[in-house]
């Protein structure tokens, strides 16, 4: 018999998938045939282990340079596992699982091939509040941090359209030293890929005591923040190695697109052929992904061309705002290149000051509606010498964008989780032109368990 000690599960992966978890001032003896656990008035306690169903190989780069292209790629297949945990039918559950999505490692892209089955119903079995429970909930607070939070900024449109719930994103560490207004009649969602975020499960208990419902939603089995939080929602994403948050954000918003459905139909909220919608788009979406992946050469061309960049601005209206944000924040995090994401229509209120000869800006525009207010704010920034690198899943009128990358169409709630793909390789192949550590950029850490 062998025990190891270690703070992280895929440490160890290698060699067993049973875990005991230690809650807070807990500590274990090991011995050569035995272990035994205590508490911290030296009482002992009885542990049952858990059976991580990880596999060794998710924990490695299987043939990928980085970690992070490794989890760029496996998003297609993470997204399919996390859908699939919240189908309700086992029938329905095992013809998706049947599907093959998996890494080619000759060359490092994705195959997918799976049934479309667009009659899914999600189910969140664990999660027993009743439409009496759910019909007081006046207000949602989304709590999280950095790309977690980024994710929850998508979560609140896909919510408040489907369920008609006024919902807030807040940053956790500024969340967890205000006053919010909490009640019963508030549930609050927290979001932490790790589980282990300090301000994210400071504002969780700063919550709860406060008397409202919490949910968790996390990447980790047994992480702190599923000991503290009344329900807890897995991503199925495997475990994400990179520093750069990439397959924990696109499946963060599949999974509350999932929930926001399910809470939709027992609300009575939206009507059915507007979840019908949002269920089909969003099991359409691993496809679409893949087809972004195949088409990875023309970011890194770009990529070359704008590495040298000192400072680079992201442009977007709406949703395409809140993915913006995470572009620029996935490339401050891998290549130190000064980066801010704008709402365009602020862009006269100061930003454009900063917009001279040759600076680069990305413009994201998905949203028909807001389309034309974009390009024209693009149009702002051509004028003054600025290179604009546009993504878009629709035919622009002719400008003289210098890049342009098509994605997919979907609906546009769920759009983010596709227009990130091209930012996310945009980040990573600037950074490795740059020769940088991708995987531990400097000053960061994975999961940041101070304050
Ligand atoms: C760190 C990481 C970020 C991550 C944030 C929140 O700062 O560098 O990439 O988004 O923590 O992490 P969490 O585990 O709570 O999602």
């Amino acid at each position: 018999m062998e025990y190891f000690a270690s703070s992280d599960i895929p440490a160890v992966l290698e060699y067993t998938k049973n875990f005991y978890f230690l809650d807070d001032n807990e500590f274990s003896v090991i011995e050569k045939d035995n272990i035994s656990f205590f508490n911290k008035k030296l009482n002992i306690i009885y542990k049952n282990y858990k059976t991580i169903d990880l596999n060794y190989s998710s924990s490695t780069k299987n043939g990928y340079d980085n970690f992070m292209l490794k989890e760029i790629f496996e998003q297609p297949r993470a997204i399919i596992d996390t859908i699939d945990k919240y189908i309700s039918s086992e029938n329905q559950r095992s013809q998706w699982c049947n599907s093959q999505v998996g890494i080619d490692e000759n060359n490092n892209s994705t195959i997918l091939n799976y049934p479309s089955i667009f009659n899914k119903q999600f189910a969140f079995p664990d999660f027993d509040l009743t439409k009496d429970d759910l019909i007081i909930i006046r207000q949602i607070y989304i709590v999280a941090c950095g790309t977690a939070m980024h994710a929850g900024l998508v979560g609140k449109n896909i919510i408040e359209k489907l369920c008609k719930i006024p919902t807030y994103v807040e940053i956790a560490s500024e969340f967890r030293y205000q006053d919010p207004i909490i009640n019963e009649n508030t549930l609050c969602i927290f979001i932490s890929q790790s589980g282990e975020t300090a301000d994210t499960i400071a504002a969780l208990k700063l919550a709860k005591g406060m008397g409202c419902k919490t949910i968790a939603i996390t990447n980790v089995i047994g992480s702190s923040i599923t000991r503290e939080a009344h329900f807890s929602f897995y991503t199925y994403a495997g475990p994400e190695i990179s520093v750069a948050s990439t397959k924990a954000y696109t499946c963060q918003i599949a999974l509350i697109c999932c929930f926001a459905i399910y809470m939709a139909q027992i609300l009575e909220s939206s009507n059915y052929s507007i979840l019908e919608e949002f269920r089909k788009e969003l099991l359409s979406l691993p496809e679409k992904i893949h087809a972004i992946l195949q088409n990875q050469e023309k970011i890194k061309d770009i990529a070359k061309q704008c590495y040298l960049q000192k400072d680079l601005f992201f442009l977007g209206r709406g949703i395409d705002y809140s993915v913006s944000l995470e572009g620029s924040l996935k490339l401050k995090e891998i290549s130190y290149i000064h980066s801010e994401a704008y709402a365009a229509g602020e862009l006269k209120h100061g930003p454009i000051a900063l917009i001279e000869n040759g600076v680069y800006v990305v413009g994201i525009l998905t949203d028909t509606k807001l389309t034309l207010k974009t390009i024209s704010n693009l149009q702002e920034v051509i004028s003054r010498g600025a290179k604009t690198f546009v993504i878009t899943n629709q035919k622009l009128p002719n400008i003289n964008f210098d890049f342009v990358f098509t994605i997919p169409k979907t609906n546009v709630f769920l759009s983010p989780i596709l227009s990130v793909i091209p930012l996310q390789l945009f980040s990573y192949y600037i950074a490795k032109e740059k020769g940088l550590d991708i995987d531990k950029p400097r000053n960061l850490a994975k999961s940041v368990t101070v304050e």
